[in-house]
């Protein structure tokens, strides 16, 4: 992976009010006042991770542990610092290697979360995504916007046909983050994900890229 930011036209500001805003500013700007949703999106920006980054990783997981609890295997009771340090040079070899892209979502160029996608260079030419956003910045379209821009670099950069995810059903904030992206729920894939002790079925989504003609395996410029 290039070193390249992927900066979102769309967030500015770390955080502010929280979810109940959003409804507010959608419905100030349909009458045709300042703060549309896009604005409050504008700031966000992924940054792949290097080897100098394993503090502020580590750090950014640490203080978010209890909140990641049930959802990823960074909040199980095995997840340490040390364990999250010692992880870092593997996966920045990994992605080096191309077949995972992992960073920051950074807000205003501030560490906020982290969201990988594992390539598979294989018949199916599919990456599958993962994110998570620090509790103090969640309700502010940050996955959204982080999503949107790893989709960018999934089917633009990398020229894959697919991008998939899979999200705990009770998760209605990482489905929503999935559906406002036109990612598609096509199925439940049992005890798909151990997280936090336990086996879950976990709700597949899935997105096509623009291209997709049912043919063409790769897109026409690649
Ligand atoms: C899930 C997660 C990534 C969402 O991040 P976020 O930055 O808060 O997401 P966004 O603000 O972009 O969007 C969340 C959407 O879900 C909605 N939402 C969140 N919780 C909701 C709930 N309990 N009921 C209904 N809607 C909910 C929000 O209103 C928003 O939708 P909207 O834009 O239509 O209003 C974040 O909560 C997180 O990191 N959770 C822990 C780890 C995790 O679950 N990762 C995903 C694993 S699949």
């Amino acid at each position: 992976m290039d070193g390249r930011i992927y900066q979102s036209h769309l967030p500015t500001g770390l955080p502010g009010p929280a979810p109940a805003s959003r409804e507010h500013a959608r419905q100030i700007d349909k009458i045709g006042q300042p703060q549309a949703e896009e604005e409050l999106m504008q700031g966000v920006s992924l940054r792949p991770l290097t080897l100098s980054d394993a503090d502020q990783l580590v750090h950014l997981l640490s203080t978010n542990r209890k909140f990641l609890h049930g959802w990823m295997p960074a909040g199980d009771e095995g997840a340490s610092d040390e364990k999250d340090r010692a992880s870092v040079p593997a996966i920045v070899a990994e992605c080096a290697a191309g077949g995972k892209w992992f960073g920051f979502i950074e807000l205003d160029g501030k560490p906020v979360g982290a969201l990988s996608m594992r390539i598979q260079r294989d018949l199916t030419q599919t990456a599958a995504i993962g994110y998570w956003v620090a509790e103090q910045v969640n309700g502010q379209g940050v996955a959204s916007a982080a999503v949107e821009k790893a989709v960018e670099m999934a089917f633009g950069d990398f020229g894959l046909h697919k991008v998939e995810a899979f999200a705990r059903e009770d998760n209605v904030g990482s489905c929503r983050v999935l559906e406002k992206n036109g990612f598609q729920r096509v199925g439940v894939s049992r005890s798909h994900q151990h997280i936090g002790g336990r086996w879950w079925d976990m709700a597949c989504f899935q997105r096509l890229a623009p291209w997709h003609d049912g043919v063409s395996r790769t897109p026409p410029a690649h």
